[in-house]
């Protein structure tokens, strides 16, 4: 580590101004309710799939206030096909606490935001920054990277101190008070900066507007930023999805518990193995019993095997399971995870 590069913010929002990503939907308010939006949805999710996202979920839900009366359901169905279904159930408690704590007006002050559901620091501060003008620093794992490799900062991120250590550079570097209305600029620059110069592998060092005051780039190892030692351990697990459809094609689907795998979504009844699967249906008759292939389902911490068992029923069975039939016209109305509604739509 080094002394703080002097002029750092300048550069950053000169930068963006000329070269950073404009003319985002998002870019174009400041409104907090569709900044916080926006800010929810592009948590680990890339901008041209919340591009299609984000204009239909403000078409249903275009206020603080329609969504907050709106049915958790509707938010999930909105959602769907967009992953991480927490940020769907903390964007609906989210939208309640605005209007029972804050009159429906979002807070300017960043650790009242990060107090209501579903907002950590980072998010509170961009929210705050680009609404507000406010100097709160981010910290995203994007905006990590091109701070510890400007800085040099090699300490193991790992540790809750050296993370708390950086923060605090992180609220150094921001421009001076003098300069507070750059904010919104120095906010998207750093954002943009990581997620389009500053890669985690080959970054564009030639194109980056800190490249000389880089330490990583002057030691020539800017991979080795940011230190992290505890890695995610990816596992795996295999899930047997119940397609039970009666003859006129209504599907069973059962509403999925509020944690867990595709909390608060419809879904196929779900089982841990074959026999138990077999074992919901004992007793009914059953015809056409098809076990499909093994499809993979990645997600961010686990590879999910996802088994199909399409089977005919009469209407009752299953009926003593917590769930409703439901016709394909239904489907589109109701949040489903992506890789069931892929498959109830395959055929
Ligand atoms: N990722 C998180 N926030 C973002 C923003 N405001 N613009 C682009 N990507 C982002």
């Amino acid at each position: 580590m080094t002394a703080l590069p002097a002029g750092f913010a300048g550069r950053i929002v000169r930068w963006q101004q000329s070269h950073g990503r404009q003319g985002l939907p998002w870019q174009a308010t400041r409104d907090p309710y569709r900044v916080w939006l926006s800010e929810i949805m592009l948590q680990q999710t890339q901008v041209a799939r919340v591009l299609d996202y984000y204009p239909r979920f403000l078409a249903r839900f275009p206020d603080v206030r329609a969504l907050a009366a709106g049915a958790l359901d509707e938010v999930y169905a909105c959602w769907s096909g967009l992953g991480y279904y927490s940020r769907a159930r903390n964007l609906h408690r989210c939208a309640q606490e605005v209007m029972a704590r804050h009159g429906g007006e979002f807070p300017r002050r960043p650790e009242l935001l990060e107090a209501l559901p579903g907002i950590g620091r980072s998010t509170a501060a961009a929210i705050a920054s680009f609404c507000f003008g406010e100097r709160a620093a981010i910290l995203d794992g994007n905006v990590k990277r091109v701070l510890t490799r400007v800085l040099g900062f090699d300490a193991d991120l790992a540790v809750a101190g050296n993370e708390r250590q950086l923060w605090g550079y992180a609220q150094e570097l921001l421009p001076r008070r003098d300069l507070q209305c750059c904010m919104p600029a120095y906010t998207q620059g750093l954002m943009d900066l990581g997620a389009t110069i500053c890669l985690p592998r080959n970054p564009s060092c030639l194109l980056c507007p800190a490249a000389s005051a880089c330490v990583a780039r002057r030691q020539g190892t800017p991979e080795h930023y940011p230190v992290k030692t505890r890695q995610l351990r990816r596992g795996s697990q295999s899930l047997w999805l119940l397609r039970a459809a009666t003859d006129e094609g209504a599907v069973w689907l059962e509403k999925r518990p509020p944690r867990g795998i595709w909390a608060g979504l419809y879904c196929l009844p779900v089982f841990g193995s074959a026999d138990e699967l077999g074992a919901a249906l004992d007793g009914h008759e059953q015809r056409d019993w098809r076990e499909a292939p093994p499809f993979l389902h990645v997600l961010t911490h686990k590879d999910l095997y996802l088994h199909s068992v399409a089977v005919r029923v009469r209407p009752e069975a299953l009926q003593r399971r917590d769930g409703a039939w439901m016709s394909p016209a239904q489907f589109g109305q109701i949040g489903l995870p992506a890789p069931v509604q892929r498959l109830l739509l395959q055929d």
